[in-house]
C-alpha cells in the first residue's frame, strides 16, 4: 500500500512541475491525495453544458508502417453555449491538453469560459495522448508496458493529434471558416504555442501561460527555477529565508550526530526511517518549489510556510521551525511526512534548440502570458519578440494564474492581464474577419 502510493505520488510529483491544475484543488487534497486521485479512475464531474466526446485516433502520424494505423479513442470536451455558430464564423478555442485528465482542465481553467463569451467562441478541450482516459492500447498498464508501447508517448504526436481532430471537428460542424485559437497552460501552453509555430494553417493564434519554452540547455540558465523559489522566499519574510538558509547546514550536522537520521526523522514525523539527509534536503526543497510554483491568492502558499516559520514559539530552534512549516505546507496536514526519493530525471522529450530563432522567423499571433512569482517564468518569453508574437507579464501571480476562473476577490493585476490578453485576441480575430471578407469579396473562399 506504501509503495503503491509512492509510486503514484514518485510519477505525480514527475509531472507536478509543468501542470496547472494542481493549483486549485482544496488544500489538504492538493499534493498528496489529488495525485492519487489523478491517476485513478475518480473523475471531477463537471456541468451538464461540457459534452464528451470521442475520436478515432491515429496512433502514429509519420510512419506507414501497419500498425502506425492502430487507433484509440481520444477523448474531448464541447462547450457550445456560447458559440455563435459556423454561419457567423465564430471563433474556436481549442485547449491543447497537456498531462491531466482534461476534465481537471476543463474544470479549472475558467478563463477559457470568459473568453469563450466575450468571443461566442466554441470551447474545445482535447486530452492528451497517455492521460486520463486517452490510453492507446486501451489501458493504462498496456501502454505503459514497455519502450515499443511507449514509443508513441511524444509531444510531436499529441500535437498531430490536435491537428487532425480539429481538422475533422471544423469539417463536421462545417465551421471551415472559423478562427482556430489554441490555449494551454505551462506544458499546455508549450504546446499550444508549438502547435500554432507548426501547424500555422489550423490555428490562427494561440495563448500560451506559464509555458516555460525556453527553459532548455544553452538558453536560460538552469537554475533559474531555483533563483525565482528563493527570491519568491526572500521577499515574503527575511527571516523565513534566513531559518530556510541556515536549516540546510543544521540537518547535515544533526545527520551526522550518531542517532542523528532517527533524530531527524522524530523531528519530521517522517513515516519511514530516514536514510541520508539529502533525501530529507530534496524533499523540503520540492516542498518549497511547489509552493512558490502555486503562490496564487487566495491563501498564497509562500506566506502561509512562512508565517508558520516565523510564528513557531520563541525559543524553537531551527529545525523546528522548518518542521511546523512542513506541517502548515501544502504537503502537511497528514498524518506523517512521506518523504519519497526523488531521483532528478534526465528531460528527454523536452528538448527544443533555438526556440527564440524559430519565433523570430515564423512566429505570428502568440501571447506569451507569466507571473513572475511562478519558478518557471525563469524559462518563459519575457520580452516581446514581434508586434504579434508578445509577453504579457505581471510581478505577482504564479503559475497559470491568469487561465483560472476569474474571481470577484482577484486583484487589480491579475483583472487587468486578462484585459490585455482579451484586447490582442480581439485584435487578431478583428484582422482575420476583415482578410475573411476581403478574400471573399475576391470571389474566394476559404
Ligand atoms: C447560425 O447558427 C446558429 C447556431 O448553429 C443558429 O442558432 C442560427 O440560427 C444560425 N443563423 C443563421 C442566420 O442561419
Ligand atoms: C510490449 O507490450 C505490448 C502490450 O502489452 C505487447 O503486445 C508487446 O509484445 C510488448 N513488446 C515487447 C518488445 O516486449
Ligand atoms: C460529428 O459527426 C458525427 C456523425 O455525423 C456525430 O456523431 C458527432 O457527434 C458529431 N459532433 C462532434 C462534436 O464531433
Ligand atoms: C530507505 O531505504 C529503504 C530501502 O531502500 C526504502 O524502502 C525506504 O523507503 C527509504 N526511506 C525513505 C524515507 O525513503
Ligand atoms: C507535524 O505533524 C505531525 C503529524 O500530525 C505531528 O505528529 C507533529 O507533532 C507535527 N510537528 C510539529 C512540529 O508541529
Ligand atoms: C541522463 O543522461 C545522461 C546521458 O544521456 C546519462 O549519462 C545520465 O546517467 C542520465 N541521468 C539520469 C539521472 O538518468
Ligand atoms: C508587449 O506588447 C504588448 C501589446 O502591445 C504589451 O501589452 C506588453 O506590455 C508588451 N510586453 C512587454 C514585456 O513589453
Ligand atoms: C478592419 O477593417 C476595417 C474597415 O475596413 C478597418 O477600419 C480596420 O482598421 C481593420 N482592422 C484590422 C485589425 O485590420
Amino acid at each position: 500500500m506504501a509503495l503503491r502510493l509512492s509510486i503514484q505520488l514518485l510519477s505525480w510529483l514527475v509531472v507536478l512541475l509543468a501542470i496547472c491544475v494542481s493549483a486549485t484543488y482544496p488544500k489538504t487534497a492538493r499534493l498528496g491525495l489529488s495525485g492519487k486521485a489523478m491517476e485513478s479512475k475518480s473523475e471531477v464531474r463537471l456541468p451538464p453544458e461540457f459534452v464528451t466526446y470521442f475520436y478515432t485516433q491515429t496512433l502514429d502520424h509519420f510512419n506507414y508502417r501497419p500498425e502506425s494505423y492502430t487507433t484509440f479513442q481520444q477523448r474531448y470536451i464541447i462547450n457550445s453555449v456560447y458559440w455563435g455558430g459556423a454561419n457567423t464564423s465564430s471563433p474556436i478555442f481549442v485547449y491543447t491538453g497537456d498531462e491531466a485528465s482534461i476534465t481537471d482542465v476543463a474544470m479549472v481553467a475558467g478563463f477559457i469560459t470568459e473568453i469563450a463569451s466575450h468571443f461566442k467562441a466554441l470551447m474545445v478541450f482535447i486530452e492528451h495522448r497517455y492521460y486520463g482516459v486517452s490510453m492507446p492500447f486501451g489501458l493504462r498498464e498496456e501502454a505503459f508496458s514497455n519502450a515499443s508501447t511507449l514509443g508513441y508517448f511524444s509531444s510531436t504526436q499529441a500535437l498531430a493529434d490536435y491537428a487532425e481532430l480539429i481538422t475533422y471537428l471544423k469539417r463536421n460542424l462545417s465551421a471551415e471558416n472559423s478562427p482556430v485559437i489554441a490555449v494551454g497552460g505551462s506544458y499546455g501552453g508549450m504546446l499550444a504555442s508549438w502547435f500554432r509555430l507548426k501547424y500555422p494553417h489550423i490555428a490562427m493564434g494561440a495563448l500560451a501561460s506559464s509555458a516555460p519554452i525556453l527553459y532548455f540547455d544553452d538558453i536560460t540558465p538552469q537554475n533559474g527555477y531555483f533563483v525565482v523559489v528563493t527570491k519568491d522566499f526572500r521577499e515574503a519574510s527575511e527571516s523565513c529565508y534566513d531559518t530556510i538558509r541556515q536549516s540546510w547546514f543544521e540537518i547535515d550536522r544533526v545527520a551526522a550526530e550518531p542517532n542523528g537520521l532517527t533524530v531527524l526523522s522524530q523531528i519530521f514525523s517522517t513515516c519511514k526511517p530516514l536514510n541520508s539527509s539529502q533525501e530529507l534536503k530534496d524533499y523540503l526543497g520540492l516542498v518549497y518549489a511547489a509552493s512558490a510554483q502555486y503562490d496564487n491568492p487566495p491563501d498564497y502558499p509562500v506566506n502561509m510556510l512562512c508565517n508558520a516559520i516565523d510564528g513557531a514559539p520563541e525559543g524553537t530552534d531551527i529545525l523546528g521551525r522548518i518542521s511546523v512549516g512542513l506541517n502548515s505546507s501544502i504537503f502537511g496536514h497528514q498524518p506523517c511526512n512521506y518523504i519519497f526519493d526523488l531521483k532528478p530525471s534526465n528531460k528527454s522529450g523536452w528538448i527544443w534548440q533555438d526556440i527564440k530563432s524559430v519565433l523570430d522567423n515564423f512566429g505570428s499571433n502568440i501571447i506569451f502570458s507569466n507571473g513572475l512569482r511562478d519558478p518557471y517564468s525563469s524559462g518563459g518569453v519575457l520580452q516581446n519578440i514581434s508586434d504579434s508574437v508578445v509577453a504579457i507579464y505581471t510581478a505577482q501571480g504564479a503559475h497559470c494564474l491568469d487561465l483560472l476562473t476569474p474571481l470577484p476577490s482577484d486583484p487589480v493585476w491579475l483583472v487587468s492581464q486578462r484585459n490585455t490578453e482579451i484586447s490582442i485576441i480581439e485584435g487578431w480575430l478583428t484582422e482575420y474577419m476583415n482578410a475573411t471578407l476581403a478574400s471573399n469579396t475576391h470571389g474566394r473562399s476559404g
